[in-house]
């Protein structure tokens, strides 16, 4: 279980909460693999956080617009890349199931993913936001 530190937070309320949103549906689909809990309860967990994760980065792409932000085409790339391996990932569950150890490992690069992903680029909007504010 991968808990949310403050740290991880950009300091835009909205995307903060979608975040830790999002890790708990990370941990959420996590949990049913680990215990097992069969395929459907797995496939039902993966599909809420790729329902959630779309939702999210339409969310934050739409706000970069708002904002003007720089980095919007290269940041796009980075979430369609992420969506992918979700999609990629479903499929495989679909056909060959979860093992234990493709569990760990999943769990190592989804949150990863994740976290850098907040830690680096979503970083950058919190900056980008609070630039544009204090020129108004
Ligand atoms: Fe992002």
């Amino acid at each position: 279980m991968i808990e949310w530190k403050d740290s991880y937070n950009i300091g835009v309320e909205k995307i903060d909460c979608q975040h830790r949103q999002l890790l708990t549906k990370l941990n959420e689909f996590f949990d049913a693999c680990s215990k097992q809990q069969g395929k459907e309860k797995i496939e039902e967990t993966l599909k809420f956080l790729k329902e959630y994760t779309i939702e999210h980065f339409s969310n934050e792409e739409q706000l970069m617009e708002e904002i003007d932000f720089p980095e919007l085409a290269e940041h796009r790339k980075t979430h369609a890349n992420f969506v992918k391996a979700v999609l990629e990932l479903e499929e495989t569950i679909k056909t060959k199931g979860v093992s234990v150890l493709s569990t760990i490992k999943l769990n190592r690069t989804l949150t990863d993913w994740l976290l850098n992903h907040i830690n680096k680029c979503d970083k950058l909007i919190g900056e980008c936001m609070a630039t544009r504010e204090r020129a108004v």
